[in-house]
């Protein structure tokens, strides 16, 4: 049994390309897998909250110093890590928004790369923690953008999934959503097509 947690991070919740191709993912992945997706986190309309000074206090001072607000930060950000390291498979759902990835999902990353519980300094240098697992990512761009240096997504994504020990890594592109006619229709069959083949 492979457990997938799903994270949607488009602000449209109707027409939204990304939220589209994460339903494909669930229907054939439920047909092939029931009972595996063990959670769908969306950002968009459960926002986490930005990294704070509660927060930073809850994960550097040792239990008896917490205040209650470090405390209650604490217990709301561990609850973002427990998702992820309950999970085999992280589905990531972006759309672009300004080159990168949207704030609330970079918001949810300030959670998730977490010292101590998703990676660890060693005399060698950081080491990721989530080994064995893998992640697919759905991006949605309206203009193209694979393998362009204003590609701040995949590169970036790339990153700190790998900084974490996630190095499975596969992303879908829907591109040219925003090009109109042959473009965007061309974009998301490819995307939706590419998604098909994912186990
Ligand atoms: C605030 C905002 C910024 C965007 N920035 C970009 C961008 O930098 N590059 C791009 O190709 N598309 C950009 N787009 C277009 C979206 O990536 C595109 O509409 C995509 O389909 C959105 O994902 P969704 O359909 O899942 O909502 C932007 C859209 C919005 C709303």
């Amino acid at each position: 049994m492979s457990r997938v947690q799903i994270i949607e991070s488009s602000v449209r919740k109707d027409g939204s390309i990304s939220r589209q191709l994460t339903e494909q993912f669930i229907a054939q992945w439920q047909a092939a897998h029931p009972a595996d997706i063990i959670g769908v986190r969306d950002l968009a309309i459960n926002p986490v909250p930005h990294l704070d000074a509660d927060l930073l206090g809850g994960w550097m001072k040792p239990e008896a110093e917490r205040s209650a607000e470090e405390v209650q930060a604490l217990v709301r950000s561990n609850e973002l890590t427990d998702e992820v390291l309950a999970a085999d498979v992280l589905v990531l759902a972006a759309p672009m928004y300004n080159f990168a990835i949207p704030s609330t999902l970079k918001a949810w990353l300030d959670h998730v790369l977490r010292a101590g519980v998703t990676f660890k300094y060693t005399a060698t240098g950081p080491q990721g923690l989530l080994t064995g697992k893998r992640a697919i990512v759905l991006t949605a761009r309206g203009g193209i953008y694979a393998g362009s240096s204003a590609d701040h997504q995949e590169p970036y994504l790339r990153q700190v999934l790998a900084f974490i020990g996630i190095h499975d890594v596969q992303f879908i592109h829907a591109e040219g959503m925003n090009l109109g006619g042959d473009f965007s229709e061309k974009g998301l069959n490819q995307a939706k097509a590419q998604l098909a083949q994912v186990a």
